[in-house]
């Protein structure tokens, strides 16, 4: 239940919230409420996901969380990205079957996801029957429409490991600089050619290779450049800057025409006769996942993908992935729903972050350094690790990760200013139930614009600015407290006294709600004490007389020393 009573906002403000309750049973038919669709990046299942994975995906969770507080219809959909060659090569290190190692990565992350409160509607994986088939039927339709061909090219063959070697499983000299250098790009900048992998060695077995003919087929990136261009000129002005920047940058030099087929034996059959000794490109695989995740969805769910994927549904699409990852959504994934003809949708927003460092150090495989999700959930509190990666995290540029500062974040910030207003409010001394009382003006005002504030940041993906509008309103609950002196007026003016606990435990049930997209488990325990059913996004009030009892404080402290191993 949700109570407006004591909230003194004006009677029109107030009869136009209770409308809102009134349609919030019949939302999913009402014509305000929008369709989302959320995809975030599918980590390769060659490694555990550390800090910087969730870094970049932690975005996608906010916005589904916070559209499914809006009463928007979400589905928010991720998975295990299963194929390819970062999988083969893990499982020959470890003497394993890709299957084998696709599986146990594909569990670890199910269990690190839930544990960081990632509030996915389905987290799947690439090696999944429903999926396979799905991107089987997609691939095929491109074919068919022609933008997917067949070609024969030079491709570098290895006669001892008889296999084609892609650029990156080759070693040769850079006729640029001399030094040694991989197949697709020396340190110096140098793009070998074709003539200069002719001659190369196999980094695998170290013979020396020849080109060989060999026959693919390629997605005709150059036949979509048109319409691709016609997406991103009208779409990416909303994107930030980086997306922008780096897919200008592409579509300027032209796109290329990409193979999809690849020489392995791990990933998805080609359903085209005469590639029965191929797979499919893993990038093509995973970003049809997207699609294939919302129908598994819907069909379980009694709902019509078409309705989110389609153009005409009222849709929302927002993209939330690195920046490593940023042309395969914003070129690819649009070229392949055009080349589908079929009239899809195309995503609204790509979310992509930056790097986080780790301890001021680029986070790398082999340094072991990106600190292990796992291990971090034991540690430390799951709340405020996620509010550091979203108010200090890497959305405009690079940033910082080190138990130090995310410690001052969760001392300082959360625990010393909105953990300390939800104590002194809620455990206040000789307190057992919130006062009835009237709700102040100034916060009552603050409050209703907050809402406003942190949706249109949200909406922008604008989070680190979201996370400031919040924490100024637990600034001014603090400052109110501070001049209202409870601990005074409970002496000497009992209706003061109880105007301020009662306003106070209106700011924190409307901080649960604001707070819920950044700080699930806490907005969950605030929601429990004040007897509120579920998040919402709308002004809300406590009922007066509600019991306060065995209340524990939201967030501990945690001493900085002890940290240091
Ligand atoms: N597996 C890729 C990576 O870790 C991301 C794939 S995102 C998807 O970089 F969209 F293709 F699924
Ligand atoms: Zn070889």
């Amino acid at each position: 239940m949700i109570y407006y009573k004591r909230l003194k906002i004006s009677r029109e403000e107030f009869v136009n919230n209770l409308k809102e309750i009134d349609t919030k049973n019949d939302i999913k038919q009402n014509s305000n409420c929008r369709n989302i669709i959320i995809g975030g990046a599918w980590p390769y299942a060659n490694n555990s996901l550390h800090l910087g994975h969730i870094a970049g995906l932690i975005s996608g969770d906010i916005l589904a969380r916070y559209h499914r507080q809006k009463g928007d219809n979400v589905v928010y959909v991720s998975g295990t990205d299963c194929h390819g060659t970062p999988i083969t090569q893990r499982a020959k290190q470890e003497g394993r079957t890709p299957k084998e190692i696709a599986e146990s990565y594909n569990e670890e992350f199910v269990q690190t996801f839930k544990a960081m409160n990632f509030s996915y509607n389905l987290y799947g994986k690439t090696e999944d029957e429903f999926h396979m088939k799905k991107v089987q039927e997609m691939f095929r339709k491109m074919y068919d429409n022609g933008y997917i061909y067949e070609k024969d090219d030079n491709q570098p063959y290895c006669e001892k490991c008889q296999k084609f070697l892609s650029d990156r499983e080759l070693k040769l000299t850079c006729p640029n600089c001399g030094n040694e250098s991989k197949g697709d790009q020396c340190d110096c900048g140098y793009i070998p050619t074709e003539e200069d992998l002719d001659g190369a060695t196999c980094v695998e077995c170290g013979n020396i290779v020849h080109l060989r003919k060999n026959k693919n087929l390629y997605l005709a990136l150059t036949k979509l450049q048109g319409e691709i261009e016609k997406y991103v000129s009208e779409y990416a002005k909303n994107w930030r800057i980086n997306s922008q920047n780096e897919t200008n940058k592409y579509l300027r030099e032209g796109l290329r025409d990409r193979a999809v087929t690849r020489d392995l034996n791990w990933g998805i059959d080609i359903p085209v006769e005469g590639f029965d000794d191929k797979k499919m490109y893993v990038w093509i695989d995973a970003v049809l996942g997207y699609i294939t995740m919302t129908q598994k969805y819907c069909q379980e769910n009694g709902l019509n993908w078409e309705n989110f994927w389609k153009n005409g549904s009222k849709t929302r699409m927002y993209m939330a992935h690195g920046k490593d990852n940023i042309t395969f959504h914003s070129i690819i994934l649009p070229g392949l729903l055009i080349a589908m003809e079929e009239n899809f949708k195309l995503p609204d927003m790509m979310v992509a972050t930056e790097y986080l460092n780790i301890n001021s150090e680029k986070i790398s495989k082999s340094k072991g350094n990106g600190i292990n999700v796992k291990d971090i959930v034991n540690e430390y509190d799951v709340d405020t690790l996620r509010f550091f990666l979203m108010a200090n995290g890497p959305e405009r540029k690079d940033s910082n990760f080190s138990v130090e500062d995310y410690l001052t974040i969760h001392n300082s910030e959360i625990t010393n200013k909105y953990g300390n207003l939800v104590n002194r409010t809620l455990r206040f001394k000789g307190l057992d139930e919130i006062p009835n009382g009237n709700m102040d003006d100034n916060i009552a005002r603050l409050t209703k614009d907050a809402y406003q504030k942190v949706s249109d940041y949200i909406e922008k993906t604008e989070f680190k600015k979201a996370t400031a509008v919040i924490m100024e309103l637990v600034e001014e609950g603090n400052k109110y407290y501070d001049e209202r002196k409870p601990w005074e007026q409970k002496r000497e003016d009992i209706d003061g006294f109880n105007d301020t606990i009662y306003t106070c435990a209106n700011l924190i049930a409307n901080l649960s709600n604001l707070f819920e997209p950044f700080m699930p488990n806490s907005s969950k325990k605030i929601r429990e004490y004040l007897g509120i059913e579920e998040a919402s996004w709308q002004v809300i009030g406590v009922k007066p007389e509600t019991k306060v009892k065995d209340i524990q404080p939201l967030f501990v402290k945690v001493a900085k020393e002890k940290t240091k191993k």
